[in-house]
């Protein structure tokens, strides 16, 4: 079968791609409205001006209701919907988790799927919520896996096949269900059973599975973050790789008069004035109705979809994962991915600049990459490592070597200076987490190499951490 993803341009583990669908192909990051045949706020047909090229439908919905599924059968979910492009179906595995049963085996819900018309169809897997028994997690996961298996005898060129992953917050059985399900070579990977973790906010523990996923994936393979509908969380979950997300979000929010933006959300009654312009917004009246609320919402998360895009193509998609990341559960996530960032540093493309852009900077995949290329470097003797020159130059013939420093990557060789990242960042003056994260750096690399090393350092490097270095090197203030 040739591979119906195709992945143009990279950046941290986020990418821009194209998945092919029996109606044309999907560009990703992709976000896919939920809409509902029962009670449409915003109609499907309405969807693509706000930049939907594909929709999601819950099939499960559907068959329920007999003047739908009578409907759907004799014309197909395209002309039920109105909408020529590309659909997703659900299978009712959330009805599953809400209300504990539903009355439909998983073969049959697929099969109804593909008799549709569905462009990716998806087996009723078991949502296991987070925090339960690994016993559980484990049985349900395998129930989960059987009716995958089963749901690939009904998938092929006129449907594509969604393989979810669950697991719950166990990551070794996240990671081991990847893995397996890689080898069936299925369409899409939905991550399931996420929609409790970001009801509460459990930002780092969602970037902890969300990683674990991955870590048993096949990286050429597109990934769906399942219940995902909230702007200011897309760059984060599109840097761990996820490459489609569902929406219901833009209605739900509206019916509880919650207007989105890609840094957080607004009680509308609190707004005085509308910090947006797009054509909900446009006369400037925060009176706005449930519909208008929801079509903003739409607007927001649409355009930030493209504001990812842009920032995949520019290499600047972590500098904006710092930026949405100032929600305190979402700077915990972020501190959690920067602690499990080594499998980034080998993959992570070359990048053309570094913004320095908060404290949060210091952390980057590139300052603890940079480490590796310091390794590297020869050194033996006497070292002197400078933060001034023009005052140390008198006595550089004392030593081997010299080095210069550089917050928030640390020592570095002259050969380096125009190199990435130190010749292609732009960094302010050192503040205290890029000194910390300089002097980490500095302390690893001579515990790396045999050298008698001094630090010669003006005020402006002054700092705890320092204490620690004198341990390592003499220190000489200038
Ligand atoms: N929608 C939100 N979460 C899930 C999930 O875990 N599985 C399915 N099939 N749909 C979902
Ligand atoms: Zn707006």
């Amino acid at each position: 079968m040739p591979d119906r993803f195709e992945i143009t341009h990279k950046d941290v583990f986020g990418r821009i791609g194209k998945l092919d669908t029996p109606h044309g192909p999907i560009e990703t990051p992709a976000l896919l409205p939920v809409v509902n045949p029962n009670t449409a706020l915003v109609a499907p047909k309405e969807m693509r001006q706000f930049g939907a090229a594909a929709l999601i439908t819950n099939a499960y919905i559907i068959y329920r209701n007999p003047r739908l599924k009578e409907a759907a059968l004799s014309e197909g979910i395209h002309e039920l919907l109105g909408f020529d492009g590309p659909i997703m179906t659900d299978s009712g595995s959330f009805q599953l988790a809400t209300y504990g049963k539903i009355e439909i085996g998983s073969a049959e819900i697929v099969a109804f799927q593909r008799d549709i018309g569905s462009d990716i169809g998806t087996p009723i897997d078991i949502p296991t919520p987070p925090d339960v028994p690994f016993e559980r997690a484990l049985r349900e996961l395998n129930v989960t896996l059987e009716r995958i298996w089963e749901a690939a005898a009904f998938c092929g060129a006129e449907m594509l096949l969604a393989a979810p992953i669950q697991g719950s917050t166990h990551l070794d059985l996240r990671e081991q269900h990847a893995r397996l399900l890689s080898t069936l070579n299925a369409d899409v990977y939905p991550i399931g059973a996420v929609v409790p973790l970001m009801e509460s906010y459990r930002y780092a523990d969602l970037s902890s599975v969300i990683m674990a996923c991955k870590a048993g994936l096949a990286l050429n393979k597109p990934v769906h973050l399942f219940g995902a509908g909230h702007p200011m969380m897309f760059a984060l979950a599109v840097a761990l790789g996820c490459d489609l997300f569902d929406s219901a979000a833009y209605a739900l929010y509206a019916r509880a008069g919650r207007y989105m933006t890609a840094s957080g959300t607004y009680q509308l009654n609190d707004l005085a004035y509308l910090p947006c312009s797009c054509p909900a917004c446009a006369g400037g009246d925060p009176k706005l109705t449930e519909r208008e609320l929801a079509e903003h919402n739409l607007w927001v998360s649409f355009a930030e979809i493209n504001t990812i895009k842009q920032a995949i193509i520019d290499g600047q998609l972590w500098e904006l994962v710092e930026r949405r990341c100032g929600y305190p559960a979402l700077l915990q996530a972020l501190r959690t991915i920067q602690k499990n960032c080594a499998p980034f540093e080998a993959i992570e493309p070359l990048k053309w600049s570094f913004m320095y852009t908060s404290t949060e900077s210091a952390e980057r995949p590139d300052v603890a990459r940079f480490l590796i290329k310091l390794t590297n470097i020869e050194l033996t003797g006497r070292v002197l490592i400078t933060t001034n020159r023009t005052q140390t130059r008198d006595m550089e013939h004392e030593f081997d070597t010299t080095l210069l420093m550089k917050a928030p990557f640390g020592p570095y060789p002259q050969e380096l200076a125009e190199t990435y990242p130190i010749g292609q960042s732009e960094v302010p003056d050192p503040d205290y987490a890029s000194i910390k994260s300089a002097v980490r750096n500095l302390i690893a690399l001579i515990r790396s190499k045999n050298v008698d090393a001094t630090f010669a350092y003006d005020s402006t490097w002054n700092h705890d951490d320092l204490e620690k270095l004198s341990s390592y090197a003499t220190l000489l203030p200038l």
